[in-house]
């Protein structure tokens, strides 16, 4: 007799918010000072994840598409070999930082980060607790053994919310309003979004048109006009902008990005902190544009989806003098064990996302052709954008739209997220398999489909 194998599928007791859900909400509303949560936001609150499928409080279950923005790119809990490594390291040592006296646990991480990062340099690692302190300390590494003051980031990008990495921060307002004064020293200048950039030119079909303005933008209008390339200390850019609406850039554009920065001797920044680590197929996207970065900040997902770290990786003949720049926890014994068995990890999972890549871009391609609401679809590996307009020709944000795919997909057991203006953003666990994608993406599109109804 054959096995049968059970197939798992997504389960929905009660319409999301349940009765537990409603309480919990209500709850968090009154004690959690929150900071992305807002009147559309989805009602799904979450009780115990397992694999790609979470659960909510009153019993629902869902196929994840969001890996918690691409945190739990294992999946959930935690992966038994992580929870491995967390009892041994909990039996043996659990916080010692490098600051003070020093431990093997983060030299052995920072072996590995430097050794499977893009460029063949020497390279140090400064260990944080999160994205926006990979990205200060970027910043202020920058600034510190360069001499150089001004930045450069792009419009649309998103690089953390303290007030350096909020200076670079330029994805919708509400991030900034208030907040004055930012760091000084940042100019923001175009990202080549090949489907809508302040030019109107189509990057899709004229990709190098597209990279040339930017490029000219930034030869000419700012260094002619606003500061010489020699104050510039760096140009930071995500490779694939998360926040900003998963937008993906022409593929010779950090070439020709490489090349501008040499000229002046500017360093680049690459920002990894949500499409590293296996999202793209590569461990870091940039890997997938064929350009070397000089600083590289990773965070989120390689702390194996539980623990807070973040790294910054660096050349090391940038590096801070003692005692210029440092934290308590930033990459302690435990979390260094973590994530090293999450890259060890990650690799043996790149197989799977690069042959789910193809079945994303065929599936999410037929939605382009069969719904008009659906605007553009862009992306690599595990990371996928889908942009809602109201007309194809006008390029009028569907916001309204946007959020109903949100809500319907959530109540037929499929959690996403959305970013950008009118975006959706598909970023499953790497763990996925493809009949997993499959329930997903047919949930997706009856989402569309009630959503436009
Ligand atoms: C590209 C990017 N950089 C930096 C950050 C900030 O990371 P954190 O929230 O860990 O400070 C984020 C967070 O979403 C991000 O997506």
């Amino acid at each position: 007799m054959g096995v049968i194998m059970k197939i798992d599928k997504p389960e929905i007791v009660v319409e999301p918010p349940g009765p537990k859900a409603k309480k919990i909400i209500e709850m968090h509303s009154n004690l959690i000072a929150t900071t992305t949560h807002d009147p559309e936001s989805l009602p799904l609150v979450i009780e115990r994840g397992e694999g790609v499928w979470l659960y909510d409080v009153d019993g629902n279950k869902y196929l994840d598409f969001s890996s918690s923005i691409s945190v739990s790119n294992l999946g959930y809990p935690t992966h038994p070999e992580i929870k491995k490594v967390v009892i041994e390291m909990l039996d043996k040592l659990a916080h010692a930082a490098g600051t003070d006296f020093y431990n093997p646990y983060q030299v052995v991480l920072a072996e590995k980060l430097v050794s499977i990062s893009p460029g063949n340099f020497k390279k140090k690692v400064f260990f944080c607790n999160s994205g926006t302190e990979a990205i200060e300390a970027a910043m202020k590494l920058l600034r510190h053994s360069t001499n150089r003051k001004y930045f450069i980031a792009f419009i649309g990008a998103f690089h953390g919310r303290t007030m350096g990495s909020l200076s670079l921060t330029a994805s919708k307002p509400i991030h900034r309003k208030g907040y004055m004064p930012m760091v000084e020293g940042v100019i923001h200048v175009p990202f080549p979004n090949p489907y809508r950039n302040p030019w109107g030119i189509d990057g899709y079909e004229h990709p190098d048109e597209l990279i040339n303005r930017v490029i000219d933008y930034i030869d000419y209008w700012v260094f002619q006009h606003i500061v010489s390339p020699d104050e510039v200390a760096g140009i930071f850019f995500e490779p694939i902008q998360g926040e900003g609406g998963y937008v993906v850039p022409p593929k010779n554009f950090f070439v020709e990005l490489s090349k501008l920065a040499k000229n002046y001797g500017i360093m680049l920044v690459d920002d990894e902190v949500q499409m590293g680590l296996g999202r793209t197929g590569k461990m870091f996207a940039i890997e997938n544009f064929n350009a070397v970065p000089d600083i590289i900040a990773l965070a989120k997902a390689l702390g194996g989806g539980f623990i807070p770290i973040g790294a910054t990786i660096f050349r090391s003949e940038l590096d801070f003098k003692p005692g210029a720049h440092s934290n308590t926890f930033g990459g302690h014994a435990l979390a260094s064990m973590v994530a090293l068995k999450t890259v060890e990890l990650v690799e043996k999972y790149l197989p799977n996302v690069n042959k789910l890549e193809k079945l994303f871009r065929e599936k999410l391609s037929t939605l382009k052709e069969k719904y008009p609401v659906v605007g553009d679809v862009r992306g690599i590996g595990l990371a996928w954008g889908i942009e809602f307009v109201k007309d194809r020709k006008t390029k009028e944000h569907d916001v309204k739209t946007r959020n109903r795919v949100l809500y319907e997909a959530l109540k037929n057991g499929l959690a996403l997220l959305g970013c950008g203006k009118s975006s959706i953003r598909i970023a499953p666990p790497l763990i996925i398999s493809e009949e997993e994608a499959l329930i997903g993406l047919e949930i997706l599109e009856i989402a569309i489909k009630n959503a436009t109804r």
